[in-house]
């Protein structure tokens, strides 16, 4: 194992067989605040935003953060202060943008489920759009927009039936997806959102999935929704920004999506054929931003060997790192310190009581109990979906900044998770 073995950031590398994220060692974070941790690493997560916006120079384009990839608060300062708008998709999240310091003036609204509390909430703080996914949807909204004396800004998301070529789960923009409004449907749901008062149309959006590692499904993609802005604005009803949602890959085990930029230079000169390069655009990026920026610190418990299997059971579980229970997904597991002794084969897995808990199948570990490893591209998708299954508390989670470690959330304990709850 040597540093360019390790996926998608170069913040994160072995130095002398220690482990360093930034100017930091892993394994002091871990010695000083505990395990599981996740630390992540604030120049990886601006080495990612910035070639969002090499790609975007010149250009009129905002990049919204889609924060349900990772919503903690220091994380989503790091972007507000980086001039990143945010993409939501519940209430709660709004009140973290702005917990953070983020406008929501900057802020879009995706979700095929708001609730009118949620509209209200929204509409009330201002933000800039909220993406509608049915035409229901668009009634109900216009009549909350009405009772509060607003306007609603829309954009309605299409569904363009496009196959991303991602898990099922993550597929977005598939026919059978509960997401956005058929392609075929769009024009007709314009023009009912243009005849109601409560709303103002103001652009057109598209999310294909997560976890593309190809150009071609958002140039199929990018095509069907311009095709739609000409059918839509030939009928007379202008659309000042086009959103392209999410959805960019990250490499976890050698993939190889196209980075921000190649990917982006792509879209814009297919933009710029179809005469569309001056429009304002807006994109809702989250795992790219973050996914590789972030670790899971966990120590090793005990080693149990198997007439099958060998086990690495480890502190961190399913409810830490729910990728691969969920998606059966790969994350990299490595040592915090590097030894030249061959290693065994272990399924690496948590306490929690289930099967389906395990973090690592089949990886050659030379460990110890009480070693201390790192699971890798665990930025995204891995603290913004724990739970305390088992009544496990949440990891605590470290934001490092060059030689500095800020404690960003600390280790959630018993009685922050009985809060609220009460015996009869
Ligand atoms: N915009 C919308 C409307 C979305 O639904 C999503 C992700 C994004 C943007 C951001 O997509 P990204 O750039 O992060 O791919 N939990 C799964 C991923 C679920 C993605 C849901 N929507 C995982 O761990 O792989």
């Amino acid at each position: 194992m040597n540093a360019s073995d390790l996926p998608g950031t170069p913040f994160l590398a072995y130095r002398d067989r220690h482990l360093f994220i930034e100017q930091l060692r892993l394994q002091d974070l871990a010695v000083m605040h505990g395990t599981p941790l996740f630390v992540y690493s604030k120049a990886s997560m601006l080495h990612a935003l910035s070639a969002y916006q090499r790609a975007f120079a010149g250009r009129k384009a905002k990049v919204h953060y889609a924060m349900k990839a990772n919503s903690s608060l220091g994380v989503l300062q790091v972007f507000a202060r980086a001039g990143c708008g945010f993409d939501i998709v519940s209430a709660g999240e709004l009140a973290r943008v702005q917990a953070a310091g983020g406008k929501a003036a900057d802020v879009i609204f995706s979700g095929v489920g708001k609730t009118r509390e949620e509209m209200r909430l929204a509409l009330q703080a201002g933000i800039a759009c909220f993406n509608v996914e049915s035409e229901t949807e668009l009634d109900v909204l216009n009549a909350v927009a009405l009772s509060l004396g607003k306007t609603a800004p829309v954009s309605i998301r299409v569904n363009p039936n496009v196959d991303p070529k991602t898990h099922p789960y993550i597929s977005t923009g598939l026919k059978g997806n509960k997401f956005g409004i058929a392609h075929e449907r769009t024009l007709q749901a314009y023009k009912h959102a243009a005849s109601l008062p409560g709303l103002k149309v103001t652009g057109i959006d598209c999310h294909i999935g997560s976890q593309i590692t190809t150009t071609g499904p958002y140039l199929d993609a990018l095509d069907k929704v311009l095709d739609l802005v000409e059918q839509i604005e030939s009928a007379g009803i202008p659309l000042h920004h086009l959103d392209f949602g999410g959805g960019l890959g990250i490499n976890y085990n050698g993939d190889t999506p196209p980075t921000a930029d190649a990917l982006w230079a792509r879209l814009l000169a297919r933009l710029d054929e179809r005469g569309f390069g001056d429009r304002q655009l807006m994109i809702e990026p989250g795992r790219s931003l973050v996914g590789n920026a972030g670790v899971c610190l966990t120590e090793v418990q005990f080693l149990k060997p198997g007439e099958q299997k060998n086990f690495c059971i480890i502190d961190a579980a399913m409810n830490d790192l729910p990728r691969p229970a969920m998606y059966e997904a790969f994350h990299q597991i490595v040592p915090l310190t590097l030894t030249s002794e061959a290693g065994k084969v272990y399924d690496v897995v948590g306490p929690v009581c289930e099967s389906g808990d395990w973090i690592g199948r089949d990886r050659t570990l030379n460990v110890q109990s009480g070693d201390k490893l790192a699971v890798l591209s665990a930025g995204a998708y891995c603290m913004s979906m724990s739970s305390n299954y088992n009544t496990r508390g949440r990891a605590a989670e470290v934001l490092v900044d060059g030689d500095k470690a800020h404690l960003i959330r600390t280790r959630e304990t018993v009685s922050d998770q009985m809060r609220g709850e009460t015996v009869l």
